[in-house]
């Protein structure tokens, strides 16, 4: 559901690496339906995925397709109508009501579909409710992509601190404020200058809200602390405070005493997105568009993982390794 920039990077790795997957992972997956808003494509037998990218690329949409192309067909028609095991929904993120992606997941659910999702904007409404129906319909739902990309955040916490008690969590959970933050900090320049340079980059959004407002940051709490920490919460629960009254003034201050400022995600007895100064020796002090998670848990410590917190390729392969968990669950025919 969706081929965009994550949908076709998917696309491309599955083909490019087509026999190592079932050679390693006896993955073999038949892509029989690509979405995109103009419409569907649809091949019981398998899509051809190098034909859809080029048909996208020069039509604008894969509904194109003379033999397979099924144009003003929707994305929920697809899912009812199309037999598949899995969805990977990849549709934009939305924070005010979840759509499309949220009655995509819904509709999958219903029709006994696992879902794999990049999109935050539904769990950070709905993650406990989404949960409970993926597990009433003895499905699995998986979202590694939403929480630092490619970084693998969320495993790294579930599968590798399996045992232990995480006590609380603080990280750079948005690239984009955390570019901005490091170029007003190195090139001692305003805030407003800062995003300007973003958005010429590409890092920022012509409409800067969603991480500057500290949104984004805020839903990727949301997913942290229902799926790593078991609390029942969503966006509604974490005090949000971005990074628009942030000076440069302040920025020199906590400067010259050897700090810097970051807009943190915490999650201890509150959840929490706000401007915070840390030491420049902070693990958590880390430059550019990065991402960076620290966990504090009861027997190991404290544990700091750092990576690239967007990209297509990038969100791409946890798509993939999201998919990988499915298969290797439904052979063990258990639902988590
Ligand atoms: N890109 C990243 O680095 C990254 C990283 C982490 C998470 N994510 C998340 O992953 C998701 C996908 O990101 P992206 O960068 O691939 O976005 P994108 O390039 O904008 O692609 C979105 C796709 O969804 C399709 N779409 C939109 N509304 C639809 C509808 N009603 N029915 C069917 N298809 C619909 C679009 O169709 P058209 O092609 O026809 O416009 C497009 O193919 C987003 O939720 C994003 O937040 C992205």
């Amino acid at each position: 559901m969706g081929y965009g920039v994550v949908g076709q990077s998917f696309g491309q790795i599955i083909t490019q690496r087509k026999k190592e997957l079932a050679k390693k992972y006896g993955f073999r997956p038949r892509i029989v339906g690509i979405v995109d808003k103009k419409g569907a494509a649809i091949n019981p037998k398998g899509l051809d995925l190098e034909q859809m990218l080029v048909l996208k690329k020069e039509k604008g949409t894969v509904s194109a397709s003379t033999q397979y192309g099924y144009p003003k067909m929707s994305a929920l028609e697809t899912i009812e109508s199309v037999e598949a095991e899995a969805i990977a929904e990849v549709s934009p993120t939305n924070i005010e009501d979840g759509e499309p992606g949220l009655s995509f997941i819904k509709t999958a659910f219903r029709t006994g579909k696992h879902v794999v999702t990049t999109n935050k904007g539904p769990l950070a409404l709905a993650l406990p409710a989404l949960t409970e129906l993926a597990n009433y319909n003895k499905v699995y739902l998986r979202f590694s992509g939403t929480v630092g990309a490619g970084t693998p955040v969320l495993e790294f916490a579930k599968n590798c601190l399996q045992g232990d008690r995480i006590v609380s969590i603080r990280g750079i959970l948005n690239g984009t404020t955390n570019y901005i933050l490091s170029e007003m900090d190195e090139k001692h320049i305003s805030y407003d200058e800062a995003l300007a340079a973003a958005q010429k980059l590409g890092f920022a959004e012509a409409d800067p809200t969603m991480d500057v407002d500290g949104y984004d940051a805020a839903a990727k709490l949301v997913i942290m602390a229902n799926w790593i920490m078991d609390r029942k919460v969503t966006i509604k629960d974490v005090k949000i405070n971005g990074i628009r009254n942030v000076s440069a003034q302040d920025i020199e201050d906590a400067s010259n005493r050897g700090r810097i400022i970051k807009l943190i995600g915490s999650i201890g007895e509150t959840l929490k997105v706000e401007p915070t100064q840390i030491s420049k020796h902070d693990p958590l002090a880390v430059d550019g568009a990065l991402n960076a998670v620290t966990f504090v848990s009861e027997s190991a410590g404290e544990q700091t993982i750092i990576g690239l917190g967007a990209g297509g390729i990038e969100t791409a392969s946890a798509v993939l390794r999201d998919l990988l968990d499915i298969k290797q669950n439904m052979s063990k025919k258990m639902i988590t």
